[in-house]
C-alpha cells in the first residue's frame, strides 16, 4: 500500500497556489540571470571545466556549507509558530506585558525535540521530549526552554555533561551503551523520579501534540513594588494525552522515523481547513517566599514537583500553533532558545540547574550559529535593540551611527528610568563559599507517591516491563544495583523488577 499525506504534497500546493503558469528565470546568488543550468562549462564536449564556470563553483561551494553543527542535545525536532492568548488575569503577580490584559495575544515559536539522538534519529524512541517556547513580546524575547516532564534527572549542573555522555554514543564503539546509561542512573538516585516517568507509558508520546509541557524549573514573577512570587509554568495538551506502545514505536521508527514531525506539520496544515489547530492550556503554580521557606522539600530542586493539592494549577492562557515554518533550516534549525531571555516581570530562581543554563545556551548558540544569532530573523526581537555590541560574522543590524561605547556624550542608549520597577527585590544570601553536595536530598518520597498513587496496576506492570527490557542489557553488577535502588522507592517495585530480570535470558555473543 502507498500513502500520501499533506506533507507529501507540499510541492503540488506551492505550484498550484502561487507559481503556476509563471515562468521563473534562474539566477545565481547575486540575482544575475543564468545562461545554462543543466550542464557545466567545458572546453570541448569531453574536455575539462574552466574556472570561469562560476555557476558550478558557486553551487558546489554553497552546497559544502549547507550544514551547521547540530545541537549537542535535542538535535532532532520539529517547530511551528502561533500565538499565546491570555484568558485569566495574573496582573497582581507580574508586570509582564504578555499577561497585561485578558484577550491579549503574543506571537510565539515552539520547538519540540528528542534529547539524545542525532539530527536524523527516529521520533518514536523512549526519551524525554524538549518543549521550548519563544514569545516575541513587546518587551523583548522571552524563552521558556522546558521539557514534557515537570522534573529532570539531576539537581546539580556539573553532572549534566556526564549524564548526556551516557545517553550519547560510546566514544570507542560509536554505539549507544546501556552499561553507561544504567551505571549513571543507579549511582545517582535523584535521577530515579525522572527515570520512572521515562519508562512509564508517557515515555513515548504519540507525536508532539499529545503531551503536556513544563517550564520545569522554579521561576519568579515580579509584580508591582518588586513583589516576588515563585512560579512554575505548565502547559497541558488540549488534544489529550496519547502514547505509543513500545512495539508499535519500534515499528514506526523503521517505517517513518519522522513520525512526530510529520504529524505536527499535517495537523497544522489540516487546521487551515478545519480551524482545529494544535493547542495547549497554559497554567502556573505559585508559591510565596514565605511558603518556600517552610516547605519540607527544596522548592528549587528540579528533581521534585510541587504537589498539586498544595500548589494548584491556575489557568492563565492558551497557545495555538497555526503556522508551519516556511523553511525548516531558516526557522527551526536556526531557532535558538535561551533560558536567560527573561523579560520584565519574569525572573530566575536559585535552582542550580537553571543558573547554569542561563550561561549554557547563549554560549552554545554562539558556537552553533555565531555571535549574532539573535539577529537571525527567527530569533530577532520585534523591539528595537539598542546596545554597544557591533560587528562579527553575519552582523545584520549595526545600529546605524549610534555610539558603540559608554559613557558617551552623543545620546547613546541609556537605561530605562523606570526599570527598577521590575527588578527582583534584594535577595539576602549567606554562607561560606564551598562545594555543597545535594545528592542525598530525599530522592525517594515523590517517586514512591508516583508508584503507589499515580500509576494504576496496568501502569505499574508496564513500567516494570519497560525498565526490565532495558536494564537487562546492562552488566550483572549494574542490574543488581538497579534492583537495590528501585527497591528503595518501594520494595514491591524492586522485587517485581528482579523477577522480570531473572525471567529474561541474556545471550552473550
Ligand atoms: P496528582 O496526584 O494531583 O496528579 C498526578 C499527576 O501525575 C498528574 O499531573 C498526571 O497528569 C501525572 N501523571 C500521570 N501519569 C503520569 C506518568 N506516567 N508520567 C508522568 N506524570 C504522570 O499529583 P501530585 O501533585 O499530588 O503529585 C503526585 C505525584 O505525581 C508526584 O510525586 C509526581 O511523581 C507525579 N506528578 C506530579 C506533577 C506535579 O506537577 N505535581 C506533574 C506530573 C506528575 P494528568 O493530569 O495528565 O493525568
Ligand atoms: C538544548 C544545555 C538542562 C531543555 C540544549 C543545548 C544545550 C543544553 C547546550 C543545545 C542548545 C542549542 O544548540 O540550541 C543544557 C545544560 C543543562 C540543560 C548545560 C543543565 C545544566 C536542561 C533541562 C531542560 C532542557 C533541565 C528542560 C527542563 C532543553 C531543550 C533544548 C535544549 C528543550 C532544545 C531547545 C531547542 O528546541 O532548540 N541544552 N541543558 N535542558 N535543552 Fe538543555
Amino acid at each position: 500500500m502507498c500513502t500520501r499525506d499533506i506533507a507529501d504534497s507540499q510541492l503540488e500546493r506551492w505550484y498550484s497556489n502561487c507559481k503556476k503558469n509563471k515562468i521563473i528565470n534562474s539566477t545565481d546568488d547575486a540575482g544575475i540571470l543564468l545562461v545554462n543550468k543543466d550542464t557545466s562549462l567545458t572546453a570541448g564536449k569531453y574536455g575539462p571545466i574552466p574556472l570561469t564556470d562560476h555557476n558550478l563553483l558557486q553551487q558546489l561551494s554553497h552546497f559544502h556549507r549547507e550544514r551547521i553543527p547540530e545541537r549537542v542535545v535535542h538535535a532532532k525536532g520539529a517547530g511551528a509558530f502561533g500565538y499565546f492568548e491570555v484568558t485569566h488575569d495574573i496582573t497582581h503577580l507580574t508586570v509582564s506585558k504578555v499577561f497585561e490584559s485578558i484577550g491579549k495575544k503574543t506571537p510565539i515559536a515552539v520547538r519540540f525535540s528528542q534529547v539524545a539522538g542525532n539530527l536524523g534519529a527516529a521520533d518514536t524512541v523512549r526519551d524525554p521530549r524538549g518543549f521550548a517556547l519563544k514569545f516575541y513580546s513587546e518587551e523583548g524575547i522571552w524563552d521558556i526552554v522546558g521539557n514534557n516532564t515537570p522534573i529532570f534527572f539531576m539537581r546539580e549542573p556539573i553532572l549534566f555533561p556526564m549524564f548526556i555522555h551516557t545517553q550519547k554514543r560510546n566514544p570507542v564503539t560509536n554505539l549507544r551503551n546501556w552499561d553507561m546509561f544504567w551505571d549513571f542512573i543507579t549511582l545517582r538516585p535523584e535521577s530515579i523520579h525522572q527515570t520512572m516517568f521515562l519508562f512509564s507509558d508517557r515515555g513515548i508520546p504519540d507525536g508532539h501534540r499529545h503531551q503536556h509541557g513544563f517550564g520545569s524549573h522554579t521561576f519568579s514573577l515580579i509584580g508591582e513594588n518588586r513583589k516576588l512570587t515563585w512560579c512554575k509554568f505548565v502547559y497541558r495538551t488540549d488534544q489529550g494525552i496519547k502514547n505509543l506502545d513500545p512495539n508499535q514505536a519500534d515499528i514506526l521508527a523503521g517505517q517513518d522515523p519522522d513520525y512526530a514531525l510529520r504529524d505536527l506539520y499535517n495537523a497544522i496544515e489540516e487546521g487551515k481547513t478545519t480551524g482545529n489547530y494544535p493547542s495547549w492550556t497554559f497554567y502556573i503554580q505559585t508559591m510565596t517566599p514565605e511558603q518556600a521557606r517552610v516547605q519540607n522539600f527544596n522548592p528549587f530542586d528540579l528533581t521534585k514537583v510541587w504537589p498539586h493539592n498544595e500548589f494548584p494549577l491556575q489557568p492563565v492562557g492558551r497557545f495555538v500553533l497555526n503556522q508551519n515554518p516556511s523553511n525548516y533550516f531558516a526557522e527551526v534549525e536556526q531557532l535558538a532558545f535561551s533560558p536567560n531571555n527573561l523579560t520584565p516581570g519574569i525572573g530566575a530562581s536559585p535552582d542550580r540547574m537553571l543558573q547554569a543554563r542561563l550561561f549554557a545556551y547563549p554560549d552554545a548558540h554562539m558556537y552553533r550559529l555565531g555571535a549574532n544569532f539573535q539577529q537571525l530573523p527567527v530569533n530577532r526581537t520585534i523591539t528595537k535593540v539598542a546596545n554597544f555590541q557591533r560587528d562579527g560574522r553575519d552582523a545584520l543590524l549595526n545600529q546605524h551611527g549610534a555610539p558603540n561605547y559608554h559613557p558617551n556624550s552623543f545620546g547613546g542608549p541609556d537605561v530605562y528610568p523606570e526599570a527598577e520597577k521590575w527588578t527582583p527585590p534584594p535577595e539576602a544570601v549567606s554562607g561560606a563559599i564551598d562545594y555543597y553536595d545535594l545528592g542525598d536530598d530525599d530522592n525517594y518520597t515523590q517517586p514512591r507517591v508516583f508508584w503507589n498513587r499515580v500509576l494504576d496496576d496496568g501502569g505499574r506492570e508496564r513500567l516494570v516491563d519497560n525498565l526490565a527490557s532495558k536494564i537487562c542489557l546492562a552488566n550483572d553488577n549494574i542490574k543488581k544495583r538497579a534492583v537495590e535502588v528501585f527497591s528503595q522507592v518501594d520494595q514491591s517495585l524492586g522485587s517485581r523488577l528482579q523477577e522480570k530480570l531473572l525471567a529474561r535470558t541474556v545471550v552473550h555473543l
